[in-house]
């Protein structure tokens, strides 16, 4: 039988009951610590070395949208740490409407080790977690998704072994995805360009908040000038959950901003493509480049597991 690793970190995480909403609240030194410990923690998973640090703890997961990766991989990891994860859909909490999200979030508190929400408007959340005595996760708001960003930077350190001066260009809407990944890229080295169609580019207020976590992206509405010599080219869909009713009028403006073999061949030989998923096969990418040599996305889905325990154990130590 395999021994058990020792569950009690020495000396305690500098990340302990802190919140995780932006990234931005995040040091580079505490961004790195955050990779290093899902780096470790994917290790002794791939082993199949126990580590369950988070025994008798809680995580509440409430989700006003729906979700497939984001809802597995913080359940399987709250277990695989040896804690417990409780899923409440969208017409439990309701989050705002049968009570204020401060009210919510001091109750759960009360019962809970940790709480993850996925909303639509960030201010809900951070009202949330400015009464929940506990640490906070975003699971993704209109505005971020600082999950998905670990796991992107993750992925990319994985394939070039650094992220220091790493060129990585997101080629689609300025959406949460996007806002997150600039924020983490400015925390890491990472140099990263954004390009997307006029009127769909990321929020101002948002790329300050990078400029001060280290850099703000380059914006341009050149997609080609944008691929040109990245080491990873990343997209996601061009109408976010929330933005159903914008999807066909999107599909037009969008239509330049396709990741397709032509795009990433003004690529660097080695780039690797990257998509938070879901997918849209034939809009954002085409099959051939999800689907092709250059993908990294499934490693990249798996990602926010390790991210999220290593997170998890880091705020709850
Ligand atoms: N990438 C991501 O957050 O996926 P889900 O919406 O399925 O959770
Ligand atoms: N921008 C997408 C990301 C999904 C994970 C959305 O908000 O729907």
């Amino acid at each position: 039988m395999i021994p058990e690793l020792e569950s009690t970190p020495s000396p305690p995480s500098p990340l302990s009951g802190r919140d995780c909403l932006t990234l931005a609240e995040f040091t580079r030194e505490e961004t790195r610590l955050i990779l290093d410990e899902a780096t470790r923690l994917k290790g002794l998973q791939r082993s199949r070395i126990p580590f369950r640090p988070l025994r008798g703890r809680t995580l509440a997961m409430v989700f006003q949208k729906p979700s497939n990766r984001t809802r597995v991989s913080f359940e399987v990891g709250m277990y695989q740490l040896g804690g417990h994860a409780l899923h409440l859909l969208p017409q439990e909490i309701q989050i705002g409407k049968r009570e204020t999200p401060s009210d919510t979030g001091r109750v759960l508190a009360r019962y809970i080790d940790a709480i993850m929400v996925r909303t639509f408007d960030h201010e809900e959340l951070e009202e949330l977690a400015g009464a929940a005595e506990v640490p906070v996760i975003n699971g993704l708001t209109d505005q971020h998704h600082p999950c998905q960003a670990l796991a992107d930077l993750l992925t990319a350190r994985e394939g070039f072994g650094t992220l220091e001066g790493l060129e990585v260009s997101y080629i689609g809407d300025g959406n949460n995805v996007a806002h997150s990944l600039a924020i983490a890229c400015a925390l890491t080295g990472v140099r990263l360009t954004i390009a997307h169609p006029e009127g769909h580019g990321p929020d101002l207020g948002i790329m300050e908040l990078a400029d001060a976590s280290g850099a703000a992206p380059t914006l341009t509405e050149d997609p080609r000038e944008a691929a040109s010599g990245a080491r990873v080219v990343y997209t996601d869909v061009w109408a976010s959950m929330g933005q159903e009713s914008e999807a066909e009028e999107r599909k037009k403006k969008f239509a330049p901003y396709q990741v397709n073999d032509e795009l990433m061949a003004l690529a660097a030989d080695d780039a690797i493509f990257l998509h938070c998923l879901p997918a849209h096969r034939g809009e954002e990418v085409t099959a051939d480049v999800i689907d092709g040599p250059a993908s990294r996305v499934f490693d990249q889905a798996e990602n926010r597991l390790h991210a999220q325990k290593a997170l998890l154990y880091l705020l709850l130590s």
